[in-house]
């Protein structure tokens, strides 16, 4: 019999796991480890949220639902929309995804065909480029050089060079936190209408702003895709639940698609997801305590040779330049694990040219842990 094995699959591993299993290989051996590695929050979703979970549990049947998702929860989001950002979206445009993780999945496979040019910016969310390329589309990525965050001028330049159908960018950014100025977001969408370049907006760390407020890309246009999550802000990683805003003429498409790689999102995530928007009390105290995480680390890490690559806008990374110290991150991190008992991601997942040189540390801890953090780092860095 022959094992068949796609050149599909042949796609980057995350080297980040590789850190987070050596993390829980020395844990289960007693070592005491502090994970700023993995981009979770530390808190469980909200109390009204696992309430809602618990009587549904209780009330008995779970099944599928519509594909694009249950009414009440794709009219919760549309409300947040409205109460939010002041921006108006039907719930008809509203598909509820298993994590934005699905939501890159529908988005690709609805709008794109094998062989697109799909810029992304460098550095930047791994899975973009993994699901891209396991889909079959050119994945070209952008360098930041003037601005922590693509701009209009680099997407017109990129697509002068050879055409581009899609764009895609996150703000706040995951690895380096860096948002998109309100006035450069109009910019970009206009600059990529202009152009008849779809744009993707990952907004899943939109509430997780401390440096301004949020700006979704609705704001600029109903033509635009966005893609979001209750994963970050609303401390749902394990949920696997998340939503899209879409163009009017994508709301059938992604139905299609979604009724035949997903049927429905879990049920009992939806059910309980629609608590969410309920719960800001709880998670502003969420976000406050990373906001003091966020000043600790802002100041604590330049001071230990780890400068600040970008301006930590949002989110809940620092992504820092270790070249003063290592040039091979992935080592560093390695050794900052096994003799400091500090985990944190080595660049390479977010920039598989330069990552050498950096490192992502993600502070969704306790302060008392940042605190100790540095405090190791430090011991370590001057034992060396
Ligand atoms: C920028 C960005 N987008 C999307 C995701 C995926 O999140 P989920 O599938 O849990 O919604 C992540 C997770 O780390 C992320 O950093």
């Amino acid at each position: 019999m022959a094992i068949a094995i796609s050149r599909r699959g042949n796609v980057e591993p995350f080297h980040a796991m590789d850190i987070l299993a050596e993390a829980n290989r020395l844990r289960a051996g007693g070592a005491s480890v502090i994970s700023m590695a993995v981009g979770q929050p530390s808190d469980p979703a909200p109390l009204v949220v696992r309430e809602a979970a618990r009587r549904a549990l209780d009330d008995g049947r779970i099944g599928y639902t519509d594909s694009l998702g249950m009414r009440p929860l794709r009219e919760a989001i549309a409300r947040h929309y409205a109460d939010h950002y002041d921006v108006q979206v039907s719930a008809e445009r509203v598909a509820i995804t298993t994590g934005s993780s699905a939501g890159f999945n529908l988005a690709f496979m609805a709008m794109f065909d094998p062989g697109d040019r799909i810029g992304i910016a460098v550095p930047g969310y791994p899975a973009y480029r993994n699901i891209m390329a396991a889909l079959g589309l050119e994945v070209v990525e952008i360098r930041s050089s003037d601005a922590p965050y693509l701009t209009a001028e680099m997407i017109a330049q990129e697509h002068n060079r050879a055409p581009l159908k899609g764009i895609l960018f996150a703000s706040p950014a995951n690895p380096t936190g860096a948002s998109i100025p309100a006035n450069e977001l109009e910019r970009v969408v206009n600059t990529a209408r202009e152009l008849g370049i779809a744009v993707i907006s990952d907004e899943i760390y939109h509430r997780l702003n401390f440096a301004g407020t949020d700006n979704t890309a609705l704001a600029f246009g109903d033509d635009i895709t966005v893609i979001n999550s209750f994963s970050k802000y609303y401390c749902m990683t394990g949920w696997r639940i998340g939503w899209m805003v879409l163009p009017e003429p994508l709301v059938r498409p992604i139905e299609r698609i979604q009724q035949s790689l997903y049927i429905s999102a879990p049920e009992l995530s939806q059910i309980a997801a629609i608590e969410a928007f309920e719960a800001t009390q709880e998670l502003e105290l969420v976000k406050s305590r990373y906001a003091a995480n966020r000043e600790l680390l802002g100041e604590g890490l330049p001071k230990l040779g780890f400068p600040l690559a970008a301006p930590m806008d949002g989110a809940f990374y620092a992504y820092c330049d270790v070249s003063r110290l290592t040039n091979d991150s992935m080592e560093f991190a390695r050794r900052m694990l096994v003799e400091a008992g500090v985990a944190a991601t080595p660049g390479r997942d977010f920039d598989p040219e330069n990552g050498h040189r950096y490192m992502r540390f993600s502070y969704a801890g306790s302060t008392d842990e940042m605190r100790e953090a540095i405090m190791r780092v430090s011991n370590w860095l001057n034992a060396r």
